[in-house]
């Protein structure tokens, strides 16, 4: 089997390392992929938001399995264009991809469908949201409608600090499109889960859950960025948490959007908050989150390219999808300055014995050389029976590995240890 992956982080290096696992599969493209993923798949210079050459590559070359992980293409639709020249995918259509594209969107089908979530208004003129401002609970949380980045998202402690925001996204446009309708929501409290789930459009399977560390710096300080390690289990996930979430949240948003006529099919992503009034949902990503995908991948014992068949297939009912009893924690390793400014073109080093332990995301080949390329550069990952046993085994594995200027939070794993007591 060929198969093509469209993206190039450290999630489509967990992704195609598991496929490689299923002896059926002959090569493995990644469009564009990276410099580490290069040692996995065969990379090949063509964007992830290039739809026309996605599909002309994967018509040219056969491909009996597109793999579409990152977000903007499944937006954009790359899962229709390639389904229209008869290339079977995994992942979810662009009228199904909305929940992610458009907060909007996400908001108003759970109200319509009562899954629960903060409470919202949505805007499109900027003169009502200011006025909205003057008298809406403090603080608030100011969203744009669009894809961001994962940077569209501002908590605001005081009201000029929301008026601030809603002016730069609607007026200034600092998220360009994205930021011309926005939500202002209810400002929730709690800890978060992040619960990745295939889907067949009928059948839904959840992963094993994670926590996510989405701040720059130790503590959850500094800015956010697209994350920074993760755990899984999330230990604050409990089982008694798991059956409501799949009976008030899962279900119920499978079938709203058959019912809206845009079924999904895939991966999708439940950013959760425990609040004390239950579990309620965040946001939806239509597809696999990273870096959880490099916690999670890792613990899956069944086989994931039968399993992403059949979330294409419709038979996920009766696929098995089994996850290891264990604890994984990955760290990453990025480049100092991020989120904002910083050097690229360093040396990687990363000694033969835990290669397989690391996922890489921002880097590329310069001949046999390993360069760093991007703000967040790998991601290093470790499974022990115990959560504290993982942290320090992927703490030890980070500092084997080395490039000039690398930065990684030193507390990954450290709030979801003390829930475990
Ligand atoms: P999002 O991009 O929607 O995941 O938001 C980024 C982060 O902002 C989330 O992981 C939360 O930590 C925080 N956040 C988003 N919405 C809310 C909310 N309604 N209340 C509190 N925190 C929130
Ligand atoms: N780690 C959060 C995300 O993938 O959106």
């Amino acid at each position: 089997m060929k198969i093509l992956v469209v993206g190039g982080g450290g999630r489509e290096h967990a992704v195609i390392k598991k496929l490689k696992e299923n002896k059926e599969v002959e090569q493995i493209f990644a469009l564009p992929g990276n410099g580490g993923i290069a040692a996995d798949a065969e990379c090949v210079n063509i964007g992830a938001t290039d739809i026309e050459g996605i599909v002309n590559f994967a018509v040219d070359n056969g491909i009996d399995y597109a793999v579409v992980t990152p977000d903007d293409p499944l937006v954009l639709g790359c899962v229709n264009a390639l389904e229209e020249k008869g290339i079977k995918c995994f992942g979810p259509r662009a009228e199904a991809a909305i929940i992610e594209g458009s907060k909007a969107f996400s908001k108003e089908l759970m109200k319509k469908y009562n899954i629960p979530t903060a409470e919202f208004e949505t805007f499109s003129d900027m003169e009502k949201a200011l006025r909205y401002i003057d008298s809406c609970p403090i603080p608030t949380v100011i969203k744009a409608d669009g894809l961001a980045l994962g940077k569209g998202v501002i908590i605001a402690e005081t009201r000029q600090q929301a008026k601030d925001a809603v002016v730069s996204m609607m007026q200034d446009k600092a998220f360009g499109k994205s930021g011309e309708t926005i939500v202002i929501e209810e400002f929730l409290t709690g800890p978060e889960v992040s619960v990745l789930a295939f889907t067949d459009g009928k059948t839904v399977k959840p992963m094993v859950s994670s926590m996510d560390h989405k701040r720059i710096g130790d503590g959850d300080k500094g800015l956010n960025t697209g994350g920074m390690g993760t755990v899984a289990p999330n230990p604050y996930y409990s089982e008694a948490i798991a059956e409501r979430c799949m009976h008030e949240i899962f279900l119920p948003t499978i079938d709203a959007m058959n019912k809206e006529g845009r079924t999904f099919r895939g991966c999708l992503y439940f950013g959760l908050m425990i609040t004390e009034n239950g579990p309620k949902v965040i946001e939806y990503n239509c597809r696999f989150g990273d870096p959880e995908t490099q916690v999670v991948l890792p613990l899956l014992e069944s086989d994931l390219l039968t399993v992403m068949l059949s979330t294409t297939n419709g038979n996920l009912a009766d696929t098995e999808v089994k996850f290891r009893d264990e604890n994984a924690c990955c760290v990453i390793m990025a480049s100092d300055g991020y989120p904002v400014k910083y050097g690229k073109g360093f040396e990687i080093t990363i000694p033969d014995d835990i290669r397989d332990k690391v996922f890489v995301a921002g880097a590329m080949l310069e001949g046999s050389k390993l360069l760093t390329n991007g703000g967040r550069v790998l991601g290093v990952t470790e499974i022990r029976s115990t959560l504290k046993e993982a942290i320090s085994a992927s703490y030890e594995d980070v500092e084997k590995i080395d490039f000039e200027n690398a930065y990684y939070r030193k507390d990954i794993g450290a709030k979801a240890l003390l829930a475990e007591v």
